[in-house]
């Protein structure tokens, strides 16, 4: 295939940035979108030209790190998928790709593709754990039993690997679908419940001062998200969040 390239290039976080036209040949169907972006800085290099930045790591779906905005929809147009996951064969020879970083207030620009997701860190921090007291005397988790129905549920909940799409995919730049998922995993199991008040409130309230929007139902967030994450997560959070207010 042979693909012009639209990329977002912005020097850093106080550049202006603009879109950068690329022309690209030689590309395989059996490519990932990563590796063809690596094919494009191996030519760029080899020109002497400035590398486009963009995150990745595990590249098979699991670290959350790659976060692209593939031709206006957040990890491109494959269902179920992260952009690392993302083949080429889902692009036609001769096609336009605009290539953008995920755009959010709370998610700023570092340089090009690359944008800043720590807040998403430090709502983790604000309560997505559990204490347990590993004194001598733990308790094996399998003796604990747990409904079946919510297991899989926390289950289901747990996969969410905090990529951002959710957020890139809102248009109100809303974190609730993760933050749902967050609170989920724990809310359900017997082990998260000791902490669930603190939790809930110092999450939500960390979520708001990082600045992300509102959930207005839009839905947007659950077609997007790679993780098949569910907005039964969101009414969960909101049930919880109402539950911990009344006993606050
Ligand atoms: S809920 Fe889905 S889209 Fe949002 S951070 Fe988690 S895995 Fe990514
Ligand atoms: S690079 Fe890890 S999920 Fe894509």
């Amino acid at each position: 295939m042979n693909l012009t390239l639209k990329i977002w290039r912005q020097k850093n976080a106080n550049d202006k940035g603009k879109m950068v036209d690329y022309q690209i040949g030689d590309i395989s169907g059996d490519m990932s979108f990563l590796e063809m972006l690596d094919l494009l800085n191996d030519q760029l290099i080899n020109k002497g030209e400035e590398p486009v930045a963009f995150d990745h790591d595990c590249r098979e779906g699991i670290c959350g790190m790659c976060s692209l905005y593939i031709n206006g929809e957040a990890h491109g147009p494959d269902r179920g998928v992260t952009t690392c996951q993302l083949h080429m064969r889902m692009f036609k020879d001769g096609e336009t790709i605009f290539i953008e970083p995920f755009r959010a207030k709370a998610f700023p620009v570092i340089k090009d593709l690359v944008v800043d997701r720590s807040a998403f860190d430090r709502i983790q921090h604000a309560g997505g754990f559990i204490s347990v007291n590993t004194s001598g005397n733990t308790i094996d988790a399998n003796t604990i039993p747990v409904n079946k129905h919510d297991a899989d549920d926390a289950f289901s909940a747990a996969t969410c690997i905090g990529c951002g799409a959710c957020v890139a995919s809102c248009k109100n730049s809303s974190a609730m679908l993760y933050l749902g998922a967050k609170i989920s995993q724990f809310a359900l199991l017997p082990q998260g419940k000791i902490e669930a008040t603190d939790r809930v409130l110092n999450m939500v309230k960390q979520m708001d001062e990082e600045g992300f929007g509102n959930c207005t139902n839009t839905g947007a967030c659950e077609v997007e998200c790679p993780k098949g994450i569910s907005l039964e997560n969101i009414a969960r959070l909101n049930r919880e969040y109402l539950s911990a207010t009344l006993k606050g």
